[in-house]
C-alpha cells in the first residue's frame, strides 16, 4: 500500500518587494504591460510564506491565515489566482493547501504587497514540485505565472536589477521578467529608504490605476517616453553613470503622477508632505553634492534611493529632516535584494508497506 505522509509535505519561502524605476502604468489583455519597465528587487521588504499540503479538496486553499488571522479576501484573490495558474501548477491536482503568512513590511505602507505575495506562493509551489532550486526556464515560468497574480509580480523573482516588458533589449518580452545581467557594481550598493507619508488604504485598486492609461491623450507619448528612459537606465546601469540613473528615476516618479493626475478621471495622489520631502531631497543634493534621488509609485509614500558611500549622512539628513515628515516618525529601511529563497522544506516519504 503507498502512504502519503501529508502532514510532513510542507514549504516555507520568503520573497521580496521591488521598487519600480521605470514604472509600468497601463496593461492590456492577459495582465500585459504596455510599455517595459525595470525594478531593483529589494532584500527586507519580504512575505513569508508557510505551506503545508493537505488531502485534496474542492479548492486549492483549504486554510489561509495572514499575520496569524483569517483573511477570507486575500484567501479569496489567492484561491481564485491558484484557480487560473492550476494547470501549470502540477502540485495542486495532487494537494490543497494550508496557508499561514505574513509580511515583514506594514499593510499600506505602499511597499507593494500583491509582488511579494504573488511571487511566493508561485515560487514556493514551483519549487517544492521540483527537487532542486528552480533552473533559469523554470523561474521564467514562474515570473509568468506570478505575472498573472500581479503584473509588479513578475519582476520579484529575481534578485537585483530587472526588467520586464518587450523592449529593443535581447530577449526582453511582455511575458515574464529577465534580470539585467549588465550592472555596473556600484548598484548593488543600493539602499531604498522609504518615507511613510500617509499609511492610509490605497484609494484605487492597481487595476483601476492602469484602465486609466486605456484612453489617455498622452499614452503614445508615454510609451515612447517609458522605452527611451528604459534603453537610457540600462545604458546608465552598465556604466555606472550614476547622474543619468538618478534623473531617469525622478523623471519616471513626476510622470507616474502626472499622468494620473491629466487622465480621466483625475487623480492625486501625493500628500502636501510627499512636496516638502522631494523639495528638501533636492536642496540637500545641491548643497552637499550628494548622489541621492526619490521614486513614488502609485502612492504618496516617497522612496529615497542612494549609495551605501553616503549612507551616514544621509541618515542623518533623514532623522533631522525628512522624517518629522512622515506619520510617527515611520521610515523603512531597505537595500538591494537577493530575490526569493526557500527557509525550510519537507516532503514526506513515500512508504510502501
Ligand atoms: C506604480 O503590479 O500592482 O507600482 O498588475 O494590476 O497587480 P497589477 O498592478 P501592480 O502595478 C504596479 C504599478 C506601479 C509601478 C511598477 O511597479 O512598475
Amino acid at each position: 500500500m503507498m502512504m502519503n505522509n501529508l502532514e510532513y509535505n510542507s514549504i516555507r519561502v520568503s520573497s521580496p518587494s521591488n521598487i519600480a524605476f521605470v514604472k509600468y502604468w497601463g496593461k492590456y489583455g492577459e495582465q500585459l504591460p504596455i510599455n517595459p519597465s525595470v525594478s531593483m528587487t529589494l532584500q527586507n521588504c519580504v512575505s513569508i510564506f508557510d505551506i503545508h499540503f493537505k488531502e485534496l479538496s474542492d479548492n486549492p486553499i483549504e486554510n489561509f491565515q495572514f499575520e496569524s488571522k483569517e483573511n477570507l479576501k486575500f484567501k479569496k484573490r489567492m484561491n481564485d489566482f491558484l484557480i487560473s495558474i492550476k494547470e501549470h501548477l502540477p502540485v495542486l491536482s495532487k494537494y490543497s493547501l494550508s496557508i499561514t503568512c505574513s509580511n515583514t513590511f506594514p499593510h499600506s505602507s505602499g511597499i507593494a504587497s500583491s509582488a511579494s505575495a504573488m511571487s511566493a506562493i508561485v515560487f514556493a509551489l514551483l519549487r517544492f514540485d521540483n527537487k532542486d532550486e528552480l533552473s533559469s526556464k523554470q523561474l521564467q515560468k514562474a515570473s509568468y505565472l506570478a505575472r498573472l497574480g500581479s503584473g509588479s509580480a513578475c519582476r520579484s523573482l529575481y534578485g537585483g536589477i530587472v526588467h520586464w516588458g518587450a523592449s529593443e533589449l535581447d530577449n526582453s518580452n511582455d511575458k515574464f521578467a529577465s534580470p539585467l545581467n549588465s550592472v555596473d557594481p556600484i548598484f548593488e550598493s543600493l539602499l531604498d529608504s522609504v518615507l511613510i507619508i500617509d499609511n492610509k488604504e490605497k484609494k484605487f485598486s492597481s487595476t483601476f490605476g492602469h484602465s486609466l492609461m486605456n484612453n489617455h491623450p498622452y499614452k503614445e507619448a508615454r510609451i515612447l517616453q517609458a522605452n527611451k528612459n528604459t534603453h537610457d537606465l540600462i545604458s546608465a546601469l552598465r556604466d555606472g553613470d550614476i547622474k543619468s540613473f538618478g534623473r531617469i528615476v525622478e523623471n519616471e516618479a513626476l510622470s507616474l503622477h502626472g499622468l494620473m493626475m491629466t487622465s480621466d478621471p483625475s487623480v492625486i495622489l501625493l500628500h502636501p508632505n510627499s512636496l516638502k520631502a522631494i523639495d528638501s531631497i533636492k536642496a540637500f543634493r545641491t548643497e552637499n553634492q550628494i548622489d541621492m534621488y526619490f521614486t513614488i509609485d502609485a502612492g504618496a509614500n516617497i522612496h529615497l534611493i542612494y549609495f551605501e558611500k553616503d549612507k551616514n549622512i544621509i541618515l542623518r539628513f533623514i532623522r533631522e529632516s525628512l522624517s518629522s515628515l512622515c506619520i510617527d516618525n515611520k521610515v523603512i529601511h531597505d537595500q538591494y535584494g537577493n530575490g526569493p529563497k526557500v527557509l525550510s522544506i519537507t516532503k514526506a516519504n513515500f512508504n510502501v508497506d
